[in-house]
């Protein structure tokens, strides 16, 4: 029994997602053949010029754009030879992706724009998680009266309201004072933690990259291992 046991832990585990050979260009080549694998309860920064591609490449990860060559792996399957539909279920359960810019809907309360995670996903919105980021209060209001920091926060809300296997962050608390940004990322730390899932953060903030697990820096076309 023993043997078994130990033949099993050499195992190396299954990443939660595996980028291969991933090589993207626009006007100008971002990368060429880069690789990056997460696993469960893993957080992976990534760090770099403004430019030197880290949007896209959070894109090509999360489902968002096709890459001219390379794989993206995710639960045994090529996220971009799947069918459309298997794709966008993905997307909807299992990733949650914070954008650079946030996408909430405007003429809408801050409730309501939480509701939509609630009727993809069927959760339930999390009045705890709302206490947590300091939103509770404005739920009633209109989007467009919120804050800066306000929205983005309530899009991060939005975000894990949908309880994603692996969260893919730009820049999520790019319009927060250090200390919200602390509480924010703490948040998120801990939901990765507690529930076997992963993240990817996009950030052109060193102390906060330094917090995640590893930490990449994408610089002439590579991704160069900082931590
Ligand atoms: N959809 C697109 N079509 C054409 N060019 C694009 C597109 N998206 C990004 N680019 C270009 O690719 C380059 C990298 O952009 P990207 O947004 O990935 O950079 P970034 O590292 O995230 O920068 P920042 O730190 O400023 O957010 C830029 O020159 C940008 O203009
Ligand atoms: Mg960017």
């Amino acid at each position: 029994m023993s043997d078994i046991n130990t033949e099993t832990s050499l195992i190396a585990p299954v990443p939660l997602l595996e980028a291969q050979n991933i090589s993207h260009e626009f006007d100008y080549k971002l990368f060429s053949n880069i690789n990056l694998s997460l696993h469960e309860k893993q957080t992976i920064a990534i760090i770099g010029t403004s430019g030197s591609g880290k949007s896209t490449f959070l894109n090509i990860l999360s489902s968002l754009l096709k890459p001219n060559s390379g794989n993206v792996r995710y639960d045994n399957s090529d996220l971009y030879a799947i069918k459309k539909r298997e794709l966008l279920n993905i997307r909807r359960e299992d990733f949650g992706i914070i954008f650079q810019a946030h996408y909430l809907f405007r003429g809408f309360s801050a409730q309501e724009n939480l509701n939509i995670a609630t009727l993809l996903s069927s959760n339930n919105v999390d009045e705890g998680l709302l206490k947590a980021l300091k939103i509770d209060f404005v739920m009633k209001q209109d989007v467009g009266e919120l804050s800066g920091g306000q929205q983005q926060r309530l899009s991060i809300a939005r975000v894990m309201t949908k309880h994603p296997k692996i969260i893919f962050a730009d820049e999520p608390t790019g319009n927060l004072d250090k200390q919200t940004a602390n509480e924010v990322m703490n948040i998120l730390f801990d939901y990765v933690h507690e529930n076997d899932a992963g993240m990817i953060l996009v950030t052109h903030e060193d102390e906060l990259a330094m917090q995640c697990d590893k930490v990449y820096k994408l610089v002439d076309q590579q991704l160069q291992e900082i931590k």
